[in-house]
């Protein structure tokens, strides 16, 4: 299954086609026969397409500025491991539209939740599971990133925002606090005066600007602009050494979880490992040579 996901073309949600509802998916009889003819892996509401070494992810559910609903990140989750999974992938970028990077969860769906059956699910646990991705992915936010936007976005490891985005935490006003992330990973990236500000008020949002200014981004490019510039950085990270990428990814962030003199040790552990690929052998010797690198991921 897995396998037959990637396709060079953008891959078209099944809400456009008649569709069988199977639990919790729904898939459609046009999609069974196109992914046969074609190894297309299709999905209700995302958009998957690979440029190059790039995957890049597009959420689709415009009409509700792409509120996360659960089934929105279970495709997001599937299509995320297999882009890990596949070796000619070296980074992946997700991204919405103009108007919504994501709302935040799905106020609809959750309203009626009681406790017990949150707790007993586990509600909103499986969002984490992108977490466990080796390869980079970039978040191209423009618009809106609110509640789970916001942390969506916190969970990627690099964030470019077009000039119209707009970052806040307003679960608040809605009776909750935010649930995936916003109040540990927003501080870290803005500092507790303004992560306190953002959360407690619900209101007090962060434009692209700001959120450059305060190191949520780390660059902000024209709206029309922002997918094609993102890919770009994606495409640079891609064309590097794949061990090398994913043990630097894993080292910045064991400093999250971790006192400094352990992840000092995490981080030269990783460097000396390095030294048993092919890469560290190719990438040093095309230095001496003054030639460009040719990495093998090995
Ligand atoms: N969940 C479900 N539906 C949503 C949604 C959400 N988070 N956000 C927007 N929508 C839906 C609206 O209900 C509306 O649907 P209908 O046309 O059926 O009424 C459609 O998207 C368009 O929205 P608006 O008409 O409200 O668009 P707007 O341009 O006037 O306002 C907005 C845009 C300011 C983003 C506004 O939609 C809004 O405030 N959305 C909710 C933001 C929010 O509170 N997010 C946090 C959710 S809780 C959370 O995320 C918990 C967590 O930590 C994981």
């Amino acid at each position: 299954m897995l396998r037959t996901f990637f396709s060079s073309s953008i891959t078209k949600p099944l809400t456009a086609q008649k569709t069988i509802h199977t639990g919790v998916r729904a898939f459609s009889t046009g999609f069974v026969l196109r992914q046969a003819q074609t190894g297309d892996k299709s999905y209700t509401h995302i958009l998957t397409e690979t440029r190059g070494k790039v995957g890049l992810i597009t959420l689709n559910r415009p009409k509700a500025l792409n509120a996360l609903c659960g089934d929105l990140f279970v495709e997001v989750n599937e299509a995320l491991r297999s882009y890990d999974n596949n070796d000619a992938i070296g980074a992946v970028v997700i991204t919405g539209s103009e108007k919504a990077f994501a709302a935040g969860a799905d106020i609809k769906e959750m309203k009626d939740k009681a406790f017990i059956e949150t707790y007993k699910s586990n509600f909103l646990g499986h969002w984490a599971e992108m977490t466990e991705i080796k390869k980079p992915i970039l978040a191209a936010v423009n618009g809106y990133a609110l509640g789970g936007g916001c942390e969506l976005a916190m969970m990627c490891d690099i964030i470019y925002a077009g000039e119209k985005a707009i970052f806040g935490q307003p679960e608040i006003k809605l009776g909750v606090i935010p649930g995936a992330g916003g109040t540990q990973r927003l501080v870290k990236a803005v500092g507790k005066s303004k992560a306190m500000e953002m959360i407690l008020t619900g209101s007090v949002n962060l434009n692209a600007t700001e959120a450059l200014s305060l190191g949520l981004v780390s660059k902000v490019v024209p709206a029309a602009e922002l997918v094609d510039e993102t890919v770009k950085t994606a495409e640079k990270i891609a064309s590097m050494g794949q061990p090398s990428v994913q043990m630097a990814k894993e080292a910045v962030n064991k400093s999250f979880e971790v006192p400094l003199s352990a992840g000092l040790r995490w981080e030269r552990i990783l460097f000396q490992a390095l030294f048993g690929t092919a890469d560290q052998k190719e990438g040093m010797t095309a230095f001496v040579e003054k030639r460009k690198a040719n990495f093998t991921n090995q």
